[in-house]
């Protein structure tokens, strides 16, 4: 059977999504391959939400196709997820060695379309239709990939889609509106990966404070989010809960509460803020206020004071001034953000703010971009040093990337700390004494604390 290999670019849904992808292909009998050069397949999964990162999936196709023509021109080539959703056929007429575009809800329709394809049944394939129920087959996981052992950690997707609108996000149109699965059916699929050694789990969506917001009623005061996060904390052996990303507007109170009573669910939000001006705010049609957004994080860190909080901001959206990046400035430091990605704005086909007036120069975003990165990291970079000489608790997830002979864990509050250790501490939660932070990382002793 013809391998298979899967390049993502984006988000964590989109690693999720080319992770189920893999899984469906392999049940079907087609092999993981190590490499593009390895592979029969080869398929990008794409983003959209700038268009930076369009640009470097249809680059990376140009020099695949060149390649590929020369070399090896029986390789099905093909582009699936949000750029695939939001420009379809049009990719094919760019790049005509393109042989397949799969769209954001048809992901569990890649082995048909390339046995198809295989069995010279169809030329091209573009399938980039709404599907009723898409949401619920993002399920399968792959638990022996290539050269991984057992993982300890794992995403579940909950929900498809996004309603909120925000002026300058192309996401609504490349996911579709939000859809959710059902509890009983987010529960069993936790509940097999428990089963299989996984002891982390984080729960995936566009806006996963939204869901079940049609779906699921509110009972005794709780979302369906919430009565979700009830469902999954009862699972035994289950030992962390993580989710992203949420969105301001879900932080209610019963969501405040479960943190209260919940242990498993971490001291750890991604909280995107994308602006620390009123008027910015309102102009990207957030649905909440920098008051509003400080009071969030002040109750978050009521009742969990380590709370470790991440987001992302926008810099340079249409007629942002000094005054308003001034305020984005200001609440980096009033919040003490542990880390934030910072994203330039870039205007995005159909929607509202790539209409709007005062679109700012290149040169203006750059010098944003700058000035925002150095607060974050200094920010940053004081927030990891307060951990050194401190104990904290990880979950030893593996080989550390940038070392492969150290492991690597994270702390409740979601920062990398290093270790030396061996393999039979994967999966395990370990106090570590923290001796030293550098770049967003921090470096533990295992020793210092745990008697072997
Ligand atoms: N330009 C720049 N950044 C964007 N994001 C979404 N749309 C845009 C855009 N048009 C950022 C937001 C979002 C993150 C995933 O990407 O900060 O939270």
């Amino acid at each position: 059977m013809p391998s298979v290999y899967i390049k993502t670019y984006g988000c964590q849904m989109n690693e999720r999504d080319s992770e189920a992808v893999s899984a469906q292909l392999v049940a079907k009998g087609y092999t993981l391959a190590a490499s593009e050069s390895a592979a029969d397949v080869i398929l990008l999964n794409t983003c959209s939400v700038r268009d930076a990162a369009e640009q470097k999936a249809i680059g990376k196709m140009r020099t695949l196709a060149a390649e590929m023509r020369r070399h090896r021109p029986e390789v099905v080539l093909g582009f699936m997820g949000c750029m695939a959703q939001s420009r379809g056929r049009e990719l094919i007429d760019k790049l005509p060695d393109v042989d397949l575009v799969i769209g954001t809800q048809k992901f569990h329709r890649a082995a048909d379309h390339l046995d198809e394809i295989f069995a010279g049944k169809r030329d091209k394939v573009v399938d980039v239709a709404e599907e009723q129920g898409s949401e619920a087959t993002i399920r399968e996981h792959v638990l022996n990939g290539i050269g991984a052992s057992k993982p300890v950690t794992a995403f579940v997707s909950i929900m498809q889609g996004c309603n909120q609108r925000c002026t300058f996000c192309i996401v609504p149109d490349t996911r579709g509106a939000e859809r959710s699965r059902t509890i009983a059916d987010v529960v069993a699929e936790c509940r097999e990966l428990v089963a299989r050694g996984v002891r982390e789990i984080t729960l995936l969506g566009q806006i996963v404070t939204s869901y079940g917001r049609r779906e699921i009623p509110v009972r005794d005061g709780k979302s369906g989010f919430v009565q979700l996060l009830e469902a999954v904390h009862e699972i035994e052996g289950l030992e962390r809960i993580r989710f992203t990303s949420p969105h301001p507007k879900g932080y209610g109170d019963d969501l405040v509460e479960a943190y209260a009573r919940l242990p498993k669910l971490v001291e750890s939000a991604h909280l995107p803020v994308q602006s620390g001006s009123d008027a910015m705010l309102k102009a990207m049609h957030r649905g909440y206020t920098r008051e509003k957004y400080l009071g969030i994080i002040g109750k978050l860190r009521g009742v969990r004071p380590q709370m470790g909080v991440t987001t992302d901001i926008i810099v340079g959206f249409p007629g942002e001034t000094e005054a308003d990046f001034e305020d984005t400035l200001s609440l980096a430091r009033e919040v003490e953000f542990d880390n934030a990605y910072i994203f330039k704005y870039s205007p995005r086909r159909e929607t509202p703010a790539a209409e709007m007036p005062g679109q700012l120069p290149r040169a203006v975003k750059e010098e944003r971009n700058a000035r925002l990165l150095a607060v974050i990291n200094e920010i940053g970079a004081r927030r990891y040093e307060n951990y050194v000489g401190r104990q904290a608790e990880i979950l030893v997830e593996g080989p550390s990337k940038r070392n492969p002979a150290r492991l690597m864990g994270r702390t409740r509050s979601n920062k990398i700390v290093v270790i030396d250790g061996s393999e039979r501490h994967r999966g395990q939660l370990m106090d570590v004494k923290v001796t030293r932070a550098g770049s967003f990382t921090l470096y533990g002793d295992p020793a210092i604390i745990n008697v072997e």
